[in-house]
């Protein structure tokens, strides 16, 4: 199957960079948001992102251009009807997902395949409330996701070989590494990730270390190019409290239960970067 169209519902931190990443490898991409006021905040970190490349030399004026006149902001799910493949990056909630698919199914051509950007919710589950369980995968994006080079593809039980054959070459298409994985909560990244910086955070609460030592610390003694907690402001302390609660909740492993000081970050809309505050003020 050739995929020319694409869609990405949510224009969010994730999505956002999913549609950029699309329109900017050639793809005509239409986003979607549920509000006229999120979908121009959406578009105009993509357009500036754009202007930044051009400034940086990456990108000409005339490309710049052309990524522009390919990627669509809509409101309409209906404007998904002709796409190809349709990458679902919406709020981390299970609930939010089971409403989305179904809707997803009856709009889309039926040869459609239909993605999930989901980090740790079950993509078996949301295949199972729509009619093509066999075309349904994650494709697990990074942020920020124009940069980082890994794409996980996340095969659950009913997701078809043919399925996952087109899924990686759309991956390698975009200039992203693919690596598969199995529909078990956290996939590889997070699985190995989260406890990382859940123990980062543990280590703050009890007083371990100042947080900016604990950031030196890992970026200059093991080469990571964020230390924890400046990566945990970056991804987002409320998508990192979800993925670590959908693990805990698979596994009972209390390297995944999420310490006091993150829920109450979380509940006092700390969210990092993007609320402005987070272990660290923007
Ligand atoms: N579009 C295009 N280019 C972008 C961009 C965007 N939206 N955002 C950044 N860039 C480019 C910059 O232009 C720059 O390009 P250059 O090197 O050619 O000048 C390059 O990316 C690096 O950016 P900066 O110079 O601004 O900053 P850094 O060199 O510090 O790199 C970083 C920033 C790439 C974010 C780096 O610090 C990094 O790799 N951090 C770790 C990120 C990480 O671990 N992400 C995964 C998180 S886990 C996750 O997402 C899973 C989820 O489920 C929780």
């Amino acid at each position: 199957m050739k995929i020319q169209k694409v869609g990405v519902v949510g224009c969010g931190l994730m999505g956002g960079g999913i549609a950029q990443t699309c329109a900017q490898s050639g793809y005509e991409t239409v986003v979607r948001e549920v509000n006229q006021q999120l979908l121009d905040k959406g578009m105009t970190r993509i357009h500036d992102a754009w202007d930044m490349m051009a400034r940086k030399g990456k990108l000409t004026q005339d490309q710049v251009e052309q990524n522009r006149a390919r990627l669509h902001g809509t409101l309409a799910l209906e404007d998904f009807a002709d796409c190809d493949l349709v990458i679902e990056a919406v709020i981390e909630n299970m609930e939010e997902k089971l409403r989305l698919f179904p809707a997803l199914d009856k709009t889309l051509k039926p040869e459609a395949l239909i993605l999930s950007n989901t980090s740790s919710l079950s993509i078996t589950q949301m295949g199972a409330v729509t009619k093509r369980a066999e075309q349904i995968c994650g494709l697990h994006f990074f942020n920020p996701a124009p940069v980082m080079k890994l794409v996980e593809i996340v095969r659950t039980i009913s997701t078809s070989e043919q399925t996952i054959e087109t899924v990686k070459e759309f991956a390698l298409s975009l200039g992203k590494t693919p690596v598969i994985a199995k529909d078990t909560a956290g996939f590889i990244v997070n699985f190995l990730l989260i406890p990382y910086l859940l123990a980062a955070i543990r280590m703050l609460e009890n007083g371990m270390a100042s947080r900016e030592d604990i950031d030196t610390a890992m970026k200059l003694g093991c080469g990571y190019p964020m230390g924890p907690l400046t990566l945990l402001d970056y991804v987002g302390l409320d998508t990192t409290l979800w993925a670590a609660e959908a693990i805990y909740e698979e596994y009972k492993d209390p390297l995944y239960a999420p310490p006091p000081l993150l829920r109450r970050m979380v509940a006092s809309g700390m969210y990092g970067r993007k609320s402005g505050r987070g272990f660290y003020q923007y």
